[in-house]
């Protein structure tokens, strides 16, 4: 491998940046050429590429979003547009790819690995929904955003003495929820990997806890599972107590990353580029058990994982 390009794909997570900053200038250092693949798959399909250094990173580690900006492309999901993909990597010299994003994106580069490309994924997700790691580049800094949010939000709920619903991101998966919830204190949690959509048994213990002098209720609500509006309009009519609900959005996509994520995603970027250097391809980055490893991309997109049921007994033991 001579020449590797770098790619975000997805939704954005903050410490994208410090990820490529570190495949950048690790490929440097081992003698190889970079070139930015501008707007994921999309971008290459438009070879929208252009020639990287130590300086295009330079400034960037403690910004959040990508500076490679990002898309979600459907034509690379068709063999024809892979095709398509591989050939403009070879038009531009391009041996190597490194692939910062979810699932989604893996598939991709799991197809542009099969045309003779070689190609690393790194998982770059605030949901934390990728099977083979613990960890996911974004993750930290959204729900420390998150956290910070919803303290303001109790703030408020507990000077009116309300309920409030407030809905995280995750898409599917309740993982932020969860440390939300946790961190917190929330009353409810709300996952869709758990909820059975019992209202009545929230709104029993939103009456319950009023009755014995709770101030608010805070009810974290997954992404997953949503409506979060009109829930709060059928808990307050239940109820009798004010109900409002906080969507709190793309804000939990912002924002400067926090260290862990500046930290792992560096160490993370710098393994991708090392792997492609030893001629390694159809490899997902993963930190698994306290350790960075590497695992075969079809092998890590047929593992499953589940939030930790230790965590999620432990959120409703501590707010009783
Ligand atoms: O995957 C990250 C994420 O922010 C999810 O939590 C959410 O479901 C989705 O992206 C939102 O996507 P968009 O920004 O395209 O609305």
């Amino acid at each position: 491998v001579k020449t590797i390009g770098v790619l975000t794909s997805g939704g954005d997570a903050p410490g994208m940046n410090a990820a490529i900053r570190a495949v950048v200038r690790t490929a440097i250092n081992k003698g190889l050429k970079v070139k930015g693949i501008m707007r994921g798959y999309a971008g290459l399909l438009q070879e929208e590429i252009v020639d990287m250094d130590s300086v295009s990173v330079a400034d960037t580690i403690n910004r959040g979003g990508t500076i490679l900006y990002t898309a979600r492309c459907e034509e690379f999901q068709t063999e024809e547009g892979q095709k398509m993909g591989a050939e403009i990597c070879r038009k531009h010299g391009i041996d190597g790819v490194v692939v910062i994003g979810g699932d989604g994106s893996f598939r991709g580069a799991g197809k542009l690995s099969a045309l003779g490309i070689n190609t690393i994924g790194l998982p770059g997700t605030i949901d934390l929904d990728i099977a083979c790691t613990d960890y996911t580049i974004g993750f930290d800094t959204a729900v420390n955003t998150a956290m910070e949010a919803i303290d303001k939000v109790r703030d408020t709920s507990t000077s009116h003495e309300r309920c409030s619903i407030i809905e995280v991101m995750g898409r599917r998966a309740g993982y932020i929820a969860l440390w939300c919830g946790i961190a917190n204190g929330a009353e409810d949690i709300l996952l869709p990997e758990r909820y059975d959509g019992n209202e009545q048994y929230l709104i029993n213990r939103i009456i319950e806890n009023r009755k014995r002098g709770k101030k608010h209720h805070i009810i974290i609500n997954a992404e997953g599972i949503g409506h979060s509006t009109s829930m709060a309009r059928r808990i307050e009519a239940a109820t009798g107590i004010e109900t409002r609900a906080t969507i709190i959005g793309h804000i939990q996509r912002g924002g400067t990353p926090t260290c862990k994520d500046r930290v792992y995603a560096s160490i993370m970027g710098a393994k991708a580029a090392e792997l492609l250097w030893e001629g390694k391809s159809n490899r997902i980055v993963a930190y698994r058990g306290g350790r960075f490893v590497d695992y075969d991309i079809q092998e890590a997109l047929n593992m499953t994982k589940d939030i930790s049921e230790e965590q999620f007994e432990i959120s409703k033991l501590l707010v009783r």
